[in-house]
């Protein structure tokens, strides 16, 4: 596994690696999985998708200050490159890209990536400039790697339709590969914010997976019909932890995230998303599940 931390030295060793298997296949699939570090399971399993997929696979690991408001945690966000660099050689990357934010911009820069519509809801409201920093890092790392195929994890389910539309607004050559989300077994996502949650808090954070999963098991049994029951049950379930402080607890439909009206019946629609963002102290937490068709894709 080569670390490889500039530009130039990046696109060298790919232009190596191509021209190495082209000798193999006809078609040579770079398979990338961008990230911020501090990798977990949910990491592992894009890594997995991207090596099972993928002739070479790239791993960016690149904290991105540009999608960070200014008192979000950019500074104090995990980073832990020794234990990054040893998951990655276990799910057998080839590359790591580590560059430095000089690296990735040098100053000046006047060139943004804006997608509009669809940022402007859910974490874009309340998060602002925060999927402008991420479309242009992506689009930046898209044309450095120059990859035929990129892993998002679906718990960030705004940020895959957000790169997704960007993906087909700018005819970027590249599939976008949605992995499902990675839980803990007694339900909570992984997120490498989740090191950030005291045992008490960690364990109230729990009534996310639980919500969705009472919301899930709601449409299944038809209970829940509207937008509005979906809405109540969701505030029903989380307002049982003491610390939970609801950014949105939304039902809208997917990928245009256009929100539901609350007496819209949740059977006109062939693609929804739940989706929720909460504060548990200082630390913000996101969860989301899909019901396609009135089938829940993924169980809570
Ligand atoms: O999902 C993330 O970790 C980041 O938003 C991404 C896609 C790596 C861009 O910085």
């Amino acid at each position: 596994m080569k670390v490889i931390r500039t530009i130039t030295e990046l696109r060298r060793e790919l232009s190596l690696m191509r021209k190495k298997q082209a000798i193999h296949s006809e078609e040579t699939i770079v398979g990338l999985v961008p990230t911020m570090g501090y990798l977990h399971q949910g990491h592992a399993s894009l890594m997995k998708a991207a090596r099972e997929q993928s002739h070479i696979v790239v791993l960016s690991i690149f904290v991105n200050p540009i999608q960070f408001g200014p008192n979000e945690d950019f500074e104090s966000y995990p980073r832990d490159e020794q234990r990054d660099l040893e998951t990655a050689r276990a799910e057998g990357v080839d590359i790591v890209f580590i560059p430095s934010v000089e690296e990735m911009y040098p100053q000046p820069t006047q060139t943004t990536i804006a997608v509009s519509g669809i940022t402007e809801r859910l974490c874009g409201a309340s998060r602002p400039g925060h999927f402008n920093g991420v479309t242009t890092v992506v689009s930046k790392l898209f044309n450095i790697v120059q990859p035929q195929k990129a892993f998002f994890g679906m718990k960030d389910a705004q940020q895959v339709a957000v790169i997704e539309q960007m993906v087909h607004d700018l005819n970027m050559p590249v599939d976008i590969i949605p992995c499902p989300i990675v839980r803990e077994q007694d339900g909570l996502a992984l997120s490498s914010r989740n090191v950030y949650l005291s045992a008490e808090l960690r364990q109230e954070a729990l009534v996310l997976s639980q919500a969705l999963r009472a919301a899930q098991e709601s449409v299944e049994i038809g209970t829940a019909v509207t937008a509005k029951d979906i809405r109540r049950l969701l505030h029903e379930h989380i307002g049982k932890s003491a610390h939970a402080v609801i950014d949105y607890a939304e039902i809208q439909a997917f990928p245009s995230l256009e929100p539901l009206a609350d007496q819209e019946e949740l059977n006109a629609y062939d693609d929804l998303l739940i989706a929720l963002a909460v504060k548990f102290g200082k630390t913000r937490l996101i969860d989301n599940i899909r019901i396609q068709k009135m089938e829940v894709l993924s169980h809570v």
